[in-house]
């Protein structure tokens, strides 16, 4: 078997692809299609698959529903996200509620995350109990890591291990439920499936630390998304947190001040530049990408499946969409 991240990605690809969706009520499941079929890197169902695939030896298609359960809640949590962060564009389409409705993204995500129940429970034999008791504690931890996230928005101070608890929380958590379902479906030991779980935890900050630079600094034709609006918003990034705690008075100042959006966001780019945050927002990511190789220490892996997860942890800091 091909140990790669493009393999994985095809397999979910393929799985998204063949997803059926009922003849009736076009209003309901059309969104829900589009948003599906837009792309996206389809992380975490190649995590779940990857994980089991590494653990088994055997087919990655095994859990081809748990892995596709996991794309389509991630999915459904984009269609409201996109609501709450008033965001036009995605994987670089118009969002859900831009192309339709804000009362469209609501009622076809509440419909993707009902899918996904559903898909998840597909197949997953005796292992189903295990599955759906770490999913379902995700889901409601996401909830709340979406809540502080709104919350951080009008607050004025947030401490960068506030930011950092928020980010585990709305991120990070998925990440490492993709690879305890991989591993609890693998049949591995608690222990196995924690470390799996750890590694999930540790590339998902890394992962949303790259994610807000690149609302920043990222090119809007390779990110797919619209860039400033973290700025525009107030949220409380590790770039914000930062240049507010290093030079208070000026950030202060751009965000009291009644600017048209690109020109609030240049101007607080230009005090991220003079702070040099891109560069220790990078290493604080790789940081945490070696956190994640750290947490594998001691699961017995083959050298491609090891190279697999080691590379994928440092592609999740550096990447560039
Ligand atoms: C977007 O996730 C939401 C975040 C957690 C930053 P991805 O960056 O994985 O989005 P897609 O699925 O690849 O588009
Ligand atoms: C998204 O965080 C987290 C969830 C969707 C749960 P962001 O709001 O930063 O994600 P993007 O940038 O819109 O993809
Ligand atoms: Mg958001
Ligand atoms: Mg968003
Ligand atoms: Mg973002």
């Amino acid at each position: 078997m091909e140990f790669s991240i493009d393999y994985f990605t095809r397999l979910a690809d393929e799985a998204v692809s063949q997803i059926k969706y009922p003849d009736v009520c076009a209003g309901l499941y059309e969104p829900i299609r589009y948003a599906m079929g837009a792309g996206g890197k389809r992380l975490r169902p190649s995590l779940c698959m990857a994980v089991y695939a590494a653990l088994t030896h055997g087919n990655p298609l095994d859990v081809i529903s748990q892995a596709t359960a996991l794309e389509m809640y991630h999915n459904f949590t984009l269609l409201h996200d996109d609501v709450m962060d008033n965001a036009d564009l995605r994987r670089g389409q118009p969002t859900v509620h831009r192309k339709w409705d804000a009362n469209t993204a609501i009622l076809s995500g509440d419909t993707m995350l009902s899918m996904a129940y559903g898909m998840l429970a597909k197949d997953a034999g005796e292992r189903f109990r295990a599955v759906f008791d770490v999913f379902n504690r995700t889901a409601l931890e996401i909830d709340e890591g979406q809540q502080l996230d709104m919350e951080f928005e009008t607050r004025r101070r947030v401490t960068i291990e506030e930011y950092m608890e928020m980010i585990r929380l709305k991120t990070s958590v998925l990440l490492g439920c993709a690879c305890q379902i991989g591993a609890i479906m693998a049949g591995a030991s608690e222990e196995v499936c924690e470390k799996f779980y750890n590694y999930g935890i540790s590339l998902g900050l890394a992962f949303q630390l790259q994610d807000d630079w690149l609302d920043t600094f990222g090119d809007p034709v390779i990110f797919g998304k619209e860039i400033g609006g973290d700025i525009v918003n107030k949220k409380k990034t590790w770039l914000l947190i930062t240049s507010l705690a290093e030079a208070e008075e000026e950030v202060e100042g751009i965000l009291g001040e009644d600017l048209v959006p690109e020109e609030r966001v240049t101007q607080i780019k230009r005090v991220y530049d003079h702070l040099g945050l891109s560069k220790r927002c990078a290493a604080v990511a790789m940081r945490y990408a070696d956190e994640a190789v750290a947490a594998l220490r001691g699961v017995a892996l083959d050298r491609d499946a090891e190279d697999f997860f080691v590379d994928l942890a440092h592609k999740a800091a550096t990447r560039n969409h």
